[in-house]
């Protein structure tokens, strides 16, 4: 029997992404086309500018995916697309591109759950189910915690109520005058800092509820760089060193949060095991924090390699497993832009 090629697509925000998965989770191409250079000046992704940019890009982002994997496009046997959440235009893109595919190859098509594949990016590389367990999706959109009953059952139990934490390491970045996406800047930035220069508030931390709010940290972190419009003393220059603490300080306070949600959640639900995905779930201190907090408390964890946890198509991956379930898309299949669950 010859082998099956999976072709993922991925166009949710501001990266176009193609990746070719074989049935057993092989990895043979992921390739990642950024649009960072685009929205930079905006400090945050213009939607516009996002769909035309994935509009240019898509044919040559899946023509690299499939020289890198070796293959021609009628090796493939199977076509997957996120289609939720996301931005309409951009998802748009990705969609349509499935779509002709899997009409002209005449193979399966099959709609994927943005953060559901960012859950799934854990369980890729793993011979044993990793599920049952707690779930934390921290990206530019989201900051979810879930209930991982099995691969293709996730249920919401916490979310932030305002801003996600990446939103805020991106808005933060601007207010500190550094380069966007704000994650890596502040990360790196954040080496020179002196993470207790300002005690920040870590909101609900102490709350009984799984839920999360990072938008009072943003203005605590504004007055504290800028000035409180409010106030009579206005804060001292933004020195290099000052950026530096509030970064440091911004960051760990972030973390904090983060670690201390994942372990209430692992306790209240009774799971031993904790995945972590998502663009923020690349940053190097809340990698080493999880890392700590787990160990001491006996938990197992797993999060997926940094560059699986910002956005790509390989995580897309999880479509095998749709596929197994005959949840074949029909080619009226729609994009669902908002967060349904
Ligand atoms: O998952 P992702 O690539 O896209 C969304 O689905 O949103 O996440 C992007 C977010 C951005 O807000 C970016 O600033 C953040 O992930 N991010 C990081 C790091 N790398 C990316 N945040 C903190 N530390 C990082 N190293
Ligand atoms: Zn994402």
């Amino acid at each position: 029997q010859s082998e099956e090629y999976l072709l993922a697509i991925e166009s949710s925000c501001d990266e176009t992404a193609a990746a070719v998965i074989t049935r057993d989770m092989r990895i043979l191409s992921n390739v990642v086309s950024s649009q960072t250079s685009l929205h930079e000046k905006f400090g945050g992704v213009v939607p516009e500018i996002a769909s035309r940019a994935h509009l240019e890009r898509i044919l040559p982002v899946i023509d690299d995916a499939l020289k890198q994997a070796g293959i021609t496009l009628n090796q493939l046997t199977t076509v997957a697309v996120a289609t939720e959440p996301g931005l309409v235009g951009s998802l748009l893109i990705g969609l349509t591109a499935a779509k002709t595919l899997a009409l002209t190859l005449d193979i399966p098509l099959i709609a994927v759950n943005h953060i559901e594949c960012h859950l799934f990016a854990c369980q890729m590389q793993e011979d044993q189910p990793l599920f049952p367990a707690i779930g934390l999706v921290v990206s530019g959109g989201h900051t979810n915690l879930y209930h991982c009953s099995e691969t293709l059952q996730f249920d919401l139990i916490g979310a932030t109520i305002d801003d996600a934490a990446g939103e805020a390491f991106d808005k933060v970045a601007k207010i500190l005058g550094l380069t966007y996406p704000g994650g890596p800047s502040i990360q790196n930035t954040a080496i020179n800092g002196n993470p207790k220069a300002f005690p920040f508030p870590r909101t609900f931390l102490k709350d009984p509820e799984l839920r999360f709010s990072f938008s009072g940290l943003k203005t605590a972190v504004l007055y504290a760089a800028l000035g409180n419009p409010g106030a009579k003393k206005q804060p001292p220059a933004l020195t290099e060193e000052r950026i530096a603490d509030l970064a440091a300080s911004f960051q760990a306070t972030v973390v904090d949060v983060l670690v201390a949600k994942c372990q209430q959640a692992l306790t209240q639900y009774g799971y031993s095991t904790l995945c972590v995905g998502g663009g923020v779930a690349a940053n190097a201190l809340l990698r080493e924090r999880l890392q700590e907090m787990t160990k001491q408390a006996g938990f197992r964890l797993r999060i997926a390699p940094p560059d699986l946890c910002t956005d790509n198509a390989a995580m897309a991956a999880i479509a095998w497993h749709h596929l197994d379930q005959g949840r074949i898309a029909a080619l009226d299949l729609d994009v669902t832009p908002g967060l349904v669950r």
